[in-house]
């Protein structure tokens, strides 16, 4: 377990019995802008917090929008269970004071999920793929999503992963300037793709979800460097 004095935060691997409150900080995280996915109607259309506020007829059906949770328990349980099966899987939480506070997942790179990745970035195998990451609406701006990355990244690179791939809504200042700051890179491309006119590498059918890459091998050389 890491314990970071400063901000007294307590980081471990993920179990079970964090489910309820790792629920939680998931529905929070991800209702509001650019996400927005707060609540839904029957059609699929998903809402924001802010925007449903002001909703009288659903935007996709046109009808009285028929709500319930975007994000149901079961939905987050799966998404965890999902990533537990991958290979190589990293969950993280962490903790202050006894309550969670943030988590962090991935995996070794799922090269079958994102092939059209493997145009720009060539051999996939070795690389790790960040899969979500948030922290308590009340918890933020105070390092804990810093340090929960910064650990990810340093069980990455015990993976044997010489680098982390993520995806991240562009519009998203906060995950932006987080992994900015952590050193991930946007990924540049050359190829006359339709959806990445500004030469820079985004979901073929988000077109705000960008890719970003940070390489581990800085990290284990720093450590072969602080054994010897
Ligand atoms: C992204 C998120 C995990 C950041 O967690 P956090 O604990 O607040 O992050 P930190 O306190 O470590 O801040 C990280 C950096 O982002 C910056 N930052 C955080 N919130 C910011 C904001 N609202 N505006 C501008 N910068 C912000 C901080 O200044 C810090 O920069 P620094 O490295 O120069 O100090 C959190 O905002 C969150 O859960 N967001 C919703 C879920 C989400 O979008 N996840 C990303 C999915 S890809
Ligand atoms: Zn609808």
């Amino acid at each position: 377990m890491i314990v970071s004095r400063k901000n007294s935060v307590k980081i471990k691997p993920y179990e079970r019995r964090d489910f309820v409150q790792i629920a939680q900080i998931y529905k929070e995280a991800f209702a509001d802008y650019p996400w927005n996915e707060y609540k839904k109607c029957v059609c699929g259309q998903n809402y924001g917090r802010d925007e449903i506020r002001e909703l009288s007829l659903c935007k996709r059906c046109g009808n009285a929008p028929v709500l319930s949770d975007f994000w149901t328990p079961e939905n987050i349980s799966q998404d965890i269970d999902l990533a537990l099966k991958q290979r190589d899987p990293i969950l993280l939480i962490s903790s202050t004071q006894g309550a969670v506070a943030g988590f962090i997942w991935g995996y070794k790179f799922p090269v079958g999920k994102f092939e059209f990745l493997a145009d720009t970035l060539g051999d996939l195998s070795t690389r790790n793929y960040l899969d979500d990451i948030a922290v308590g609406l009340n918890m933020r701006r105070r390092g804990i999503g810093t340090i929960l990355c910064l650990e990810y990244l340093n069980k990455a690179a015990r993976t044997g992963a010489d680098s982390v791939v993520l995806r991240t809504d562009e519009r998203n200042k906060t995950s932006m300037a987080l992994f900015k700051n952590r050193g991930f890179n946007l990924i540049y491309i050359n190829l006359d793709v339709p959806s990445c006119k500004d030469g820079i590498l985004r979901d073929p059918e988000y077109n705000d979800r960008i890719y970003m890459v940070r390489q581990t091998e800085l990290l284990m050389a720093t450590k072969k460097i602080k054994r010897e």
